[in-house]
């Protein structure tokens, strides 16, 4: 049985990507495994928030866990900030990482352009934090989406680092795990970005729990090109790759399926099928995600949640300042 982290910021509304990149295999790995999912409320305090939207953020998020099928009895769901080890041991990551490398990372760099004159810290000691969610549960593997390559890197670095520096096996290794193809889902108006939460566009990004016609209007207005032939190349077509990526994705096939599906149609027909798509598998999630969110059982399920991380984080990190003489 393996252990596996992973985590995602209540930062704003859950995407698509996130569903298909993300959520979608923390479900498919619970029945195998030892499972930890956490709503990363310290990563998303990089950047400020409004202390009421992040509340209600944190809440809908651990919703939209279970709506997704993650089952509390097969997995520990919980809220970062109730663990105070993450932070604890994500200060000693932070001890351990150098400066130039955590100023190498795209996201550091992507996000920090956005940010002026004013950087802030966080920003740039985000990773040594992560490397501490995840290897405070000895974790195996992380199911990530392929933005976060760069980030699993680092962590094993530091955790490569540590044990060699103490010359104990204090942590486990972990491994990346992309699931079906790696997705990565591009914005609807920017193809060639990644689609994210935290884009100010509301048209370039699907939600989870977004409403049918909002979803067939966003597919609509997709950016594509001039040819009018469904064919997949990344390089020269990448809205219509993407919006390939995604049907092939909701509904389990691969992009050469797809172009052989709609070979002859034009990109009208084909929006169609993509929005009608998208729509049928998220309609589940918002039935149960309706069900769940002003229900009681949430917060005892994240209570629960917390007690059995603790549980995990505090042996790793007892075993962490121990060796290091803290
Ligand atoms: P966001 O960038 O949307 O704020 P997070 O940084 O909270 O998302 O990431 C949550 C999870 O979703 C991570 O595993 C990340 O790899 C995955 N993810 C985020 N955006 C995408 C995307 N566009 N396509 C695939 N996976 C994604
Ligand atoms: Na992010």
């Amino acid at each position: 049985m393996a252990v596996i982290f992973s985590g995602i910021q209540p930062s704003g509304n859950l995407t698509l990507g996130n569903y298909l990149g993300a959520l979608r295999n923390f479900t498919k790995m619970q029945e195998q495994n030892e499972c930890y999912y956490c709503v990363v409320n310290q990563h998303a305090i990089t950047v400020h928030q409004d202390p009421a939207l992040l509340h209600r953020r944190t809440r809908e998020l651990a919703a939209i866990y279970l709506a997704a099928g993650l089952d509390p009895e097969k997995a520990a769901l919980f809220v970062q900030s109730e663990v105070p080890q993450h932070a604890q041991l994500g200060w000693i990551m932070t001890t351990l990482s150098y400066v130039g490398e955590l100023e190498r990372m795209t996201q550091y760099k992507d996000k920090a352009a956005k940010q002026g004159d004013s950087i802030p810290a966080g920003l740039l000691t985000y990773p040594p934090l992560m490397a501490a969610d995840i290897l405070l549960y000895q974790t195996n593997f992380v199911p990530v989406g392929d933005d976060q390559k760069q980030h699993l890197e680092i962590t094993r670095d530091l955790a490569q680092r540590f044990n060699r520096l103490y010359q104990e096996e204090v942590f486990t290794i972990p491994e990346i795990y992309l699931g079906q193809g790696g997705t990565r889902v591009m914005s609807l108006q920017e193809p060639t970005k990644k689609m994210s939460k935290s884009d100010d566009n509301t048209m370039a990004t699907i939600y989870v729990l977004d409403a049918p016609k909002d979803i067939e209007k966003k597919i609509k207005r997709a950016q594509t090109d001039s040819e009018n032939s469904v064919h997949y190349d990344a390089e020269t077509k990448p809205g219509i790759a993407n919006l390939m990526d995604i049907y092939a994705a909701v509904t389990d096939t691969d992009h050469a399926a797809v172009e052989r599906e709609f070979s002859g149609q034009g990109y009208g027909q084909f929006k169609k099928s993509v929005a009608a798509a998208v729509i049928a598998a998220l309609e589940p999630i918002q039935k149960r995600y309706a069900e769940l969110i002003d229900n009681p059982v949430l917060d005892a399920i994240l209570d629960q949640g917390a007690v059995k991380a603790r549980e995990t984080a505090s042996r790793t990190y007892d075993k962490v300042v121990q060796v290091m003489g803290l």
